[in-house]
Parts: C-alpha cells; sequence; structure tokens
C-alpha cells in the first residue's frame, strides 16, 4: 500500500487547521506542516517561520533528512499574514507581507521541486482580492521591487490592504510559472492557485482597524461567503486531489461551498508579469532565474 505524503504550511489555525486535521485523519497519508508553533502534538510539525528566508532554508534541510528520499506527493502552501499597513519589515529587509504570502512560499516551492513526485500537486492559496475588478484595492499593475521595498514605511490601512492584494497576485503568478516550468511539464505535476473566497472567522483579520472590522462584517452580508470548514475541506480535496482540475483549469475558486474554474484578472494572466516576478524573486532569494 502507497503512502501519499503531504507537506503544508498554514495548517495551525484558521481553515488550513480544518485541512490539516481532514488531511491527517486520511488513510495511507503522511502529513508534515512546516509552522511557527506546534499547535497540535499529534501532527507530525518541523519549525518553519516564513517571515525569515534563512527558516525556510532550513526548514528544507530538516524536511530532506525527514523524508530520507520520499518524495511529496502533494504540497500545500497555505500560509499567508495581513498587516493592515505596510511598515513591517522581515530580517531580510522585505516588506512583511510580500516577503511571507510570497517570498518565502516562492523560495519553498524553488527549493522541494526536487523532491516533489512524478504527477505531484502543488496547490497556493490566492485570493479573489488578486482581481481589480473584483474589489477597488485590487492590483493594476506589478512592480515586485516597489512591493518589496515601498518607499514609504505607511502605517495607513490603504497601502496595508493594497500590499496584501498584491501579494495574493503574487501567489497566482507562482502558480502559473510553475505550471508552465518545464519540470511542472516534464512530470505531470498539476497546479492550483486556490481561493477561499471571504471565509469569516479566522484570524486573518486581527491586525485590521475596528473599522475595517465592521465595514467585513456589513460586507459578510452582502456577498456570498464561505465557512471555515467549507473553505478547509475544498483545500483538503485539491491537496488530495479528490477533486481535480478540469483540463487547462489553475485558478480553483471558492463561491457558496462550491469550487469553481473561472479565469483569474488579466493581470494575473500576463506572461510578462509571470516571467518579471518568477525572475525578480529569484534574485531576491538568490537563486537562479530560470524557470
Ligand atoms: N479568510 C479569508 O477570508 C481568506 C480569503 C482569501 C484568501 N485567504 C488566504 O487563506 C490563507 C489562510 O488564511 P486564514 O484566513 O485561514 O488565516 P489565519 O487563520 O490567520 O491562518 C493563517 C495561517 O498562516 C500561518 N502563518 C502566518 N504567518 C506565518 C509565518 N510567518 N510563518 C509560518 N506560518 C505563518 C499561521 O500560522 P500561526 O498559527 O502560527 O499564526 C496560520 O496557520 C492565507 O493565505 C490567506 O491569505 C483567506
Amino acid at each position: 500500500m502507497s503512502i501519499k505524503t503531504v507537506i503544508m504550511t498554514g495548517g495551525t489555525a484558521g481553515f488550513g487547521a480544518v485541512a490539516a486535521k481532514r488531511i491527517f485523519n486520511t488513510p495511507n497519508t503522511k502529513l508534515i506542516l512546516g509552522a511557527r508553533d506546534n499547535k497540535n502534538p499529534s501532527i507530525e510539525t518541523l519549525p518553519l517561520d516564513l517571515a525569515r528566508l534563512s527558516n525556510v532554508r532550513s526548514f528544507v534541510q530538516s524536511l530532506t533528512k525527514n523524508l530520507n528520499g520520499t518524495k511529496i506527493d502533494s504540497l500545500i502552501m497555505n500560509a499567508g499574514a495581513q498587516f493592515g499597513n505596510t511598515k513591517h519589515r522581515t530580517g531580510d529587509g522585505f516588506e512583511s507581507t510580500f516577503a511571507i504570502n510570497h517570498l518565502a512560499h516562492y523560495l519553498l516551492l524553488r527549493l522541494l521541486t526536487p523532491s516533489l513526485a512524478k504527477n505531484a500537486t502543488i496547490v497556493i492559496t490566492t485570493s479573489d482580492v488578486h482581481d481589480s475588478k473584483m474589489v477597488p484595492f485590487g492590483p493594476k499593475e506589478l512592480d515586485p521591487e516597489t512591493l518589496a521595498h515601498p518607499r514609504d514605511k505607511s502605517k495607513g490601512f490603504g497601502p496595508g490592504i493594497r500590499a496584501y492584494a498584491s501579494s495574493k497576485l503574487c501567489n497566482l503568478l507562482t502558480a502559473r510559472a510553475f505550471e508552465n516550468s518545464t519540470d511542472a511539464q516534464m512530470n505531470g505535476m498539476r497546479v492550483i492557485a486556490y481561493n477561499p473566497g471571504l471565509t469569516p472567522g479566522t484570524s486573518l483579520f486581527r491586525a485590521w482597524p475596528w473599522w475595517a472590522k465592521l465595514m467585513m462584517a456589513v460586507a459578510s452580508k452582502l456577498r456570498p461567503v464561505n465557512t471555515i470548514e467549507q473553505a478547509g475541506n475544498a483545500i483538503a480535496d485539491l491537496g488530495l486531489r479528490t477533486i481535480v482540475p478540469p483540463s487547462g483549469r489553475i485558478y480553483a475558486s471558492l463561491v457558496k461551498g462550491k469550487l469553481t474554474w473561472p479565469d483569474p484578472s488579466e493581470l494575473a494572466q500576463s506572461d510578462t508579469a509571470m516571467r518579471g516576478l518568477w525572475v525578480e524573486s529569484a534574485h531576491m532569494v538568490g537563486l537562479p532565474g530560470q524557470a
């Protein structure tokens, strides 16, 4: 009986914790989380703080040792953070939203590529806020260098939420770039950018000011939302391959608890933005730029 190996970030809170529990309880499946804290002692967890690139590298080292040659069948990159401003910098000097949500996961994907099984599934959690047609603060252009090093350390909520939306565009473009890579193409890998849709009740919004939380509570009444269970089960289904994308679709969007497969935003479909982000991210983490 072959055992499926699943590696996941963002499995300790929010809907990721629901997904992790479900994956952990799936027969013939080995789950290893990368996380800052081991919140569920029954799930194997290796230390990973995405706010430090050196920590991503040491996580990969200990994971590789732990796997001892076993290949990864599913890599789920779900961790994410919002800061409500752009004043935070990581120890590496990058704006924290961009660094945690995008750059650290980009490095993780690059370093784990040799450990991915043939036909592996890669899931990266994005958001529909990557699309400026969905929300007014969605990105209309992409300049990775400005996202990495914004000129002003703004305390304002507007720049913070825009930084978050841009980081989610980066997640989508990374998914597309990896799907187009020789590694993914030659090995039949399946890449999914997952949008859980608005999912209230997670800790994602903890840094928001009170008035923004109030606006979200109102928005939750006006537009369709998903429950933590629905969002967690959908990402688990994608990671476990109990749901597979229709041919040629990469963007999975959860609407009223059901997975749909729409086109991502125009900017997310831009090959120029996709290649530019891949190459600039490679420079930022000190890796060669070819996809
Ligand atoms: N909720 C929504 O409405 C919504 C909508 C669209 C997209 N999303 C995306 O869905 C994903 C999960 O969000 P959620 O709503 O479930 O949020 P959440 O409850 O705040 O969970 C976030 C997860 O990311 C982990 N994380 C954050 N910073 C980290 C770091 N520096 N190093 C390692 N792990 C870190 C957290 O770990 P700790 O337990 O250590 O904090 C936690 O497991 C995120 O990528 C988010 O952008 C959420």
